[in-house]
């Protein structure tokens, strides 16, 4: 199974991948970082932008990873954050960096895969980021998220046809993880098909940003 392999991935490369956030690796692996990896540094701050004012909000981070945006987002007086990923590793982290920072944090957490997941009430906003990347067919999950969203969605895909999604389908089929593009056209038919009337899409580098309601 795909995600199968997707899971290890992320649960060997845990530290490796929060990395980017803290920037604790060697000069040369941070000076491409900040070379190709520009769009997720805008694509965190326009995460948090569109959140908007969270007071009291309840908020889904699928695929949270090591908790990054949910550790912005805790100090803004969230109703609750749930962080569901289905790499545990990743989920250690989060916790780690979430509770040191702020013992009673709003946030919690379900470790599994999000299709399997079943919740009592919907979230306000959903959050996908990162994450589409490592879905084939990202249409059920899309569904998913319109059934259980009474907000927003905010969400990237990667962008089909760069030059960094053909090094990246390299780098990581080593890594034995699956990795997926997309085109701006099939990513706004999806959502339209999922029930999401108010698609808005923003490009930037290798990355399609959208926000939806
Ligand atoms: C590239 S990381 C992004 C982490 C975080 N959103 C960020 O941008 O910092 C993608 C994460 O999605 C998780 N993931 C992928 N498919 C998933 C699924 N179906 N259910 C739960 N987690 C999933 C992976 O384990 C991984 O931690």
């Amino acid at each position: 199974m795909p995600e199968d392999l997707v899971q290890k991935h992320f649960d060997k490369e845990a530290e490796n991948f929060d990395s980017i956030y803290t920037g604790q690796k060697n000069a040369f692996s941070r000076f491409l970082d900040k070379k190709l990896r520009w769009d997720m540094e805008r694509r965190f701050s326009r995460t948090i932008e569109e959140c908007g004012d969270v007071t009291g909000k309840t908020i889904i981070d699928v695929g949270c990873g090591s908790g990054r945006f949910m550790e912005a987002l805790q100090d803004k007086d969230p109703k609750l954050i749930l962080g569901v990923d289905f790499a545990p590793t990743m989920l250690e982290i989060a916790k780690e960096i979430l509770f040191k920072k702020k013992p009673d944090s709003p946030c919690r957490f379900a470790v599994g895969d999000y299709n399997d997941l079943s919740f009592k009430q919907p979230f306000n906003i959903t959050i996908g980021i990162g994450l589409f990347d490592y879905i084939a067919k990202p249409l059920p999950m899309l569904k998913k998220m319109r059934q259980t969203t009474d907000g927003k969605l905010i969400a990237t895909f990667p962008r089909r046809g760069t030059l960094r999604a053909g090094i990246r389908k390299i780098r990581l089929s080593l890594h034995k993880c699956p990795v997926f593009f997309f085109s701006p056209d099939e990513v706004t038919d999806m959502l339209k098909k999922a029930g999401f009337t108010d698609v808005k899409q923003e490009i930037f580098g290798q990355l399609i940003f959208i926000t939806a309601m």
